[in-house]
Formats: C-alpha cells, structure tokens, sequence
C-alpha cells in the first residue's frame, strides 16, 4: 500500500480544452479518498491522470514518495475497476481473476490460493466456474473488483463502480467495497457523483467543480462546514435550504430577516461565538442556510424528537403553509413555504403535515450557516 500526493496538478487536453486547474489532494498509506462533483467537473481526467491513461500538463503526481508523472501505467502497480466491469467474456470468473496473476508469472498454486482467498473475501466461491454472461450485474462487478484485489496493488482506482447497479444493490455493494478496505487496509482513489457514497465510504473527500477542488476533508467536516454555497448545497440529501435576506441587530442582538414576496420576517441567530464576524455583516445581504433535518414540526421539537440538545436553546417556532409531502418511513419529508420560500423539513410521520395546510416549523438556528452572496463563502 501506499500514499498518494497531488501537487498543483493541471491538464489541458490538445483542444485547449483546460479541465484540471490546479489541484492539490495528499492521502496517507491507507486511506480512502473520494472525488465527487457533477458531470463533467475533471473527476474521471484526474483517475486516469493517476493511472497513467492521461498525461499530467503540470504540477506532480507522487504515488509513494515516487513521481510517477513518466512511469507507464502498467509499472505503477495500481488496479482500476471501472463502472463498465470490462471482464473478458470467454474466460470463467477464476480466470478472469487470475489473469494478471498469470502475466506476472505467478506460480499456479500460489494463484489458486490467490483466486480462493479473494473470492472468499468477496463471497462468489461459487460462480468460480461461471462465465460472466451467466452472471448478475452484481456479481460482474464483484469479479471486477476480484480481480483488482487479486493483483494486491499499493492503489486501487474506483471510477464510478456502482452506478449500473440497481439501488439495493449499490448499497449492498457500498458496504461490500467498505468492509474490503478495513480488511485490506488499501488506499483507495474512488470517483462517484453520488454525495451518499461520497459521506459513507470516504476518509477524505474533495468536493470539485469546473476543474477545482472546492473542498477538502473528513465527511463531517464537509458536511458541518461546507466551505461555500456549492459544497453546502452539493453535500446532503435532501440539499440545505438557502434563504436570502439581511443581517440585521437590534437590542437583542443579531437576527437574520427574510424579505421573501413583500413579506419580512425575524429569526433571531444564536452567537455560537462567531460574534465578531457576524457583527461585520450586519446591515448586508447574507444567504442563511439550514438543513433539513434542523427544522422539524414544532410538537417533535418540544418533544426532544428534533437533533436540538443545545444548552437551554429553544428553536424559533414559525407558522408555515405545507405545499408537499414526501413520507420516506421514518419520517416525512415536507417542502413548506415560509413567507412563499420554499423550505424543505423532516418532520415526524405523525405530525399531519397535509398540503395546503398550515404547520408550525421548529427552526434550530444553533445550526444555521451564513454566506456571503457575492462570493458565496461561507461567513459562520
Ligand atoms: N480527450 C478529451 N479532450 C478534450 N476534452 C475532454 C477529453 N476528455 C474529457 N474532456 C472534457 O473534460 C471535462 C472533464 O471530463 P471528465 O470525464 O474528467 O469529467 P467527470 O467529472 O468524470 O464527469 P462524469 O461524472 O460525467 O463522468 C469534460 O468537460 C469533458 O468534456
Ligand atoms: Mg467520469
């Protein structure tokens, strides 16, 4: 295993086409580094700069504490699995997870012990024998990654490995991929768009967009203090809300005020000891934003239901108009409106959110982040 350093690295594809504008990532020995963003933001130009499939325009790629900008990619002793499982049809799964053992002139005993160990790892001992065409897209794509573990890399390269699998599976397979780092203790490099495998699998993440890194660091540090209004809104599931308005004081001390369809409302903020910093915005434009999951029915809140356990905190109570819900089980996702803008809560199945409906929202603004609009970092 190995660690992984990008230095300041750009690409330019012969087009002019500029796709990697300086991108600086370091993982330890053995940690699992994410690479989400949205379509087209350079994730999967980065992995195959890392494999070697593309050049590096600039800046450094270090695997180890080698630079591996000129080594080819077959010497850089890593293993890619790829959305598409690209396993070769005529060959039965042990095969196809021996193959690179065979290039390497691994003795034959010693690669059977190899195949069983991993398909053991894996739990497809059984379809050993099989050709891939008589296997289910899941069980492809554990061949795949078979054959990755087979080779024992110091890298493992993951571009969107789960996305042609169906929703069960992909949250199988997550905990699959999840359970073979902790036993392999590998460093891995994996690329998705989906910020839920980004949260749950990651020990780092790098939040990119248009070719740079937004953010990077732990899931929680990402998703409690997302750097700007696009990480913010990227991270979380349903997005955080955003409400635009003015930081406003009075005697009591600051307050945000949504001037939402000719409508003004208060909400009063919590210091949370970022006194000074919100004193200088006082009097400006800010963009609040809150997550869902920190504005419930007002009856949960006083009940203890809500994530609200802050000293003698009470949540700000508002009285909203339901325009939709979405019951997902535990609880009901409901899109309200707070002075005509939308908000999107969790509140409890049996809160009786109805639509059309008033319902009086719990606000925790102990949880509230505040954004400069203009350049759209965050303020606290
Ligand atoms: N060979 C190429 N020449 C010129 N531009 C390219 C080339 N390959 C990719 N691009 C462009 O580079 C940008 C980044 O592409 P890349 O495939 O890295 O994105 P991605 O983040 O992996 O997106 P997706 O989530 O859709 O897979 C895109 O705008 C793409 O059109
Ligand atoms: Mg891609």
């Amino acid at each position: 295993m190995a660690s992984l350093s990008i230095r300041n690295v750009r690409k330019v594809y012969p087009n002019g086409n500029e796709v990697l504008k300086g991108i600086d990532l370091e993982i330890e020995d053995g940690q699992f580094l994410i690479l989400v963003g949205g379509s087209g933001c350079g994730k999967s130009t980065l992995l195959n700069m890392i494999a070697g499939l593309e050049t590096v325009s600039e800046g450094e790629i270090l695997i180890g504490d080698r630079v591996v900008n000129n080594v080819a990619p077959k010497e850089r002793d890593i293993a890619m699995v790829f959305q598409s499982y690209a396993l070769y049809p005529t060959m039965t799964v042990r095969e196809n997870i021996s193959f690179g053992l065979g290039i390497r002139k691994i003795p034959k005993a010693e690669q059977k012990e190899i195949v069983e160990r991993v398909a053991n790892i894996l739990q497809i001992t059984h379809l050993l024998d099989r050709k891939p065409a008589l296997l289910s897209g899941g069980q492809r794509q554990r061949v795949a990654m078979g054959r990755a573990i087979a080779r024992d890399p110091s890298l493992f390269l993951f571009d969107e490995p789960l996305s042609n699998l169906d929703a069960k599976l992909r949250v199988e397979m997550r905990a699959e991929i999840k359970r073979m780092h902790q036993r392999l203790g590998s460093t891995i490099v994996y690329v998705t768009h989906d910020q839920i495998e980004a949260m749950t699998l990651g020990d780092r993440i790098a939040v990119m967009k248009d070719g740079v890194v937004q953010q990077f660091g732990s899931p929680q540090e990402i998703y409690d203090q997302p750097s700007n209004l696009f990480v913010a809104g990227f991270i979380g599931s349903p997005s955080m809300n955003f409400l635009r308005g003015r930081l406003t004081t009075d005697g009591n001390g600051p307050a945000f005020e949504l001037n939402h369809a000719g409508q003004k409302s208060l909400l009063r903020l919590p210091l949370n000891g970022n006194a000074e910093t919100v004193g200088q915005w006082v009097n400006r434009d800010v963009v609040l934003g809150i997550r869902p999951e920190h504005i419930t029915d007002a009856l949960s809140a006083r009940n203890g239901d809500a994530d609200s356990a802050h000293g003698n905190y009470r949540p700000t109570e508002i009285n909203c108009t339901v325009e939709l819900t979405e019951p997902t089980g535990p609880d009901t996702l409901v899109v309200a409106r707070f002075n005509d803008a939308p908000v999107t809560c969790r509140t409890h199945p049996r809160a009786g959110a109805t639509p059309n409906q008033p319902l009086k929202l719990a606000f925790d603004l102990t949880k509230a982040l505040l954004f400069d609009p203009v350049s759209e970092e965050r303020i606290a």
